[in-house]
Order: C-alpha cells, then sequence, then structure tokens
C-alpha cells in the first residue's frame, strides 16, 4: 500500500510555481494576484480561506480578503463581484461556498468573469473543461487528476466509482476520469444518495473516489484487494478532548480500508492540500493569459 501524500505533492507544486513567480518578477511582469471573498463567519470557511491567502504570501502571490458580514445582501454581494471583474489588479478570484441562505449561489457565480473564474465553477469553464477545452479546471477534481498523475497510478480502462455527485467534486471528476487522457481513460460509475446497491458497485471498482461527506462511510468489506481510493471527504466531528473541540475525518475507514488498497489518500493531508495547490495553479494560468 502507498499513501498518495497530497502534502508532499502540493509542496512541491508550490514550490514549482514560486519558482515561476521569481521569474516573473525578474523579468519586472506583474506577479500573480489571487483575491477572495468570504461572507459570514463559517468556521470551515474561514480556516480555507485564510489557508489560501497564507499560501499566496508564501509562494510570491499577491492576494486580497473580502471578508463581508453574514448579512450581506445579494445585490452587494453582486456589486463586488462586478467590482473584481473590473478591477485590472486581480488575475482571478474566488467566492468561498457556500453562500449564506438568502443569497442565490448560482447567480452570483454566474456573475463571475469566466476570465478571473480560478474555481472553474463558471458554466463557460465547465463546459469547457466537459469538451476537453483548455480552461480552468476546478481546484478539488484538478488536483485528484494532479496526484494521480504524479503518482503514476494506471487509471486506463479501469471501473472508477464515484460516489456523490456536487457539481464541485463528484460530477467534474467524473467526467475528468472519462476523458481521453493520462490519467483518464476509465470507465465511470456516478453513484449518489438515489444508487441502489453501492456496495455492489464499490465491489466491482478499480478506483473509488469518495465525495460523501459522511465520516468512515467507506468500510473495508465494501471494496477489493488492490482498490486505488481517493477519499475527498473533509468532515469535522465534535471531540472535547481535542484542543479545537473537533477532528478532521473522511469518508473513508481508512485503517480498514488501506489494508486492501494499493494507492490510498489521507485525511488530513490527502485531496484538501492539493487544492489549494491547483487554486494557485489557476492564478498563476490566469496571471500568464493576462500577459498574452
Ligand atoms: N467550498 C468548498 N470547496 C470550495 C472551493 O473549492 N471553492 C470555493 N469557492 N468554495 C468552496
Amino acid at each position: 500500500m502507498e499513501i498518495l501524500d497530497g502534502k508532499k505533492i502540493s509542496n512541491q507544486i508550490k514550490e514549482e510555481i514560486t519558482v515561476e513567480v521569481a521569474q516573473m518578477k525578474e523579468r519586472g511582469e506583474k506577479v500573480p494576484h489571487l483575491a477572495a471573498v468570504l461572507v459570514g463567519n463559517d468556521g470551515a470557511s474561514l480556516t480555507y480561506v485564510g489557508s489560501k491567502v497564507r499560501s499566496c504570501k508564501k509562494i510570491g502571490f499577491e492576494s486580497t480578503l473580502i471578508h463581508l458580514p453574514e448579512e450581506t445582501t445579494e445585490e452587494d454581494l453582486l456589486k463586488q463581484v462586478h467590482q473584481l471583474n473590473n478591477d485590472p489588479a486581480i488575475d482571478g478570484y474566488i467566492v468561498q461556498l457556500p453562500l449564506p441562505k438568502h443569497i442565490d449561489e448560482e447567480k452570483v457565480l454566474m456573475a463571475v468573469d469566466p476570465d478571473k473564474d480560478v474555481d472553474g465553477f463558471h458554466p463557460t469553464n465547465f463546459g469547457k473543461m466537459a469538451l476537453d477545452m483548455e480552461t480552468f479546471i476546478s481546484a478539488t477534481p484538478f488536483g485528484i487528476m494532479e496526484l494521480l498523475k504524479r503518482y503514476n497510478v494506471d487509471t486506463e480502462g479501469k471501473h472508477t466509482v464515484v460516489i456523490g455527485r456536487s457539481h464541485i467534486v463528484g460530477r467534474p471528476i467524473s467526467i475528468l476520469m472519462s476523458q481521453k487522457g493520462k490519467p483518464g481513460n476509465s470507465t465511470v460509475t456516478l453513484a449518489h444518495s438515489r444508487t441502489q446497491n453501492l456496495k455492489e458497485l464499490t465491489l466491482q471498482a478499480d478506483i473509488v473516489i469518495s465525495a460523501l461527506g459522511v465520516p468512515r462511510f467507506l468500510k473495508a468489506d465494501m471494496v477489493k484487494e488492490g482498490v486505488v481510493i481517493i477519499d475527498v471527504g473533509i468532515t469535522r466531528v465534535a471531540d472535547d478532548t481535542k484542543e479545537k473541540g473537533y477532528y478532521i475525518t473522511g469518508d473513508v475507514d481508512f485503517d480498514n480500508v488501506s489494508k486492501k488498497a494499493s494507492f490510498i489518500t489521507p485525511v488530513p493531508g490527502g485531496v484538501g492540500p492539493m487544492t489549494i495547490a491547483m487554486l494557485l495553479k489557476n492564478t498563476l494560468l490566469a496571471r500568464e493569459r493576462h500577459n498574452n
């Protein structure tokens, strides 16, 4: 069994980007500038956005955090989005999800300029991704593909079972894994909450990508020997014995499933850090596109 070490690979990617940014500076070019919009005070979102902004500083990007109060109206958020679209200093930006319930998420994501949509959430970018065109691929699926690539995991002709059909992970990764290429060329089954006999499907899977958000859902008796496991779940479980009052766990019963797996991502330290690295990569691509 080999651990797919997302922390290690994400650090490699960040080092590669750091070198490119230093070269941009030497050439007298503007360095990439990422902005993040956060509405409200959701604990997990605060952690993620903080981590994204800190990573920017470390690798030499400029960054701007726009933290708006929970009561922000949809109209005011849309104004903020238009301001970012029209600000030439900003190469790319993200609006952290989830948004408060009184704001229509779809409306906001639709308002983001596709050329600055480093999250790859805009229908233009999602559509391009589905059609094999060059675009911004959403950071989490992009990170999974990069992890498989750098560990040379064989996906060709394999049966991949994706659990979860979210717009951010399940749906896009199901498309990417089926596309021509390496990694790719996989036969994909997209399972979700209405799927019957999930265990029958996961038992046939060469690769399981779980993006469900149910702690330790995937058990050892649900997978076959030699399976490749990608665990996208990051759930906070309340625990008073921990300093933070919670611990983080994935969708996979790691201790037991890892005994049968050929490759497996840990949580934390697997897909999570890759997501940040690929967001930075997309921001670098946005800057390069603006230069050209
Ligand atoms: N919420 C959870 N994951 C993400 C992500 O990749 N981007 C944004 N903007 N919000 C998220």
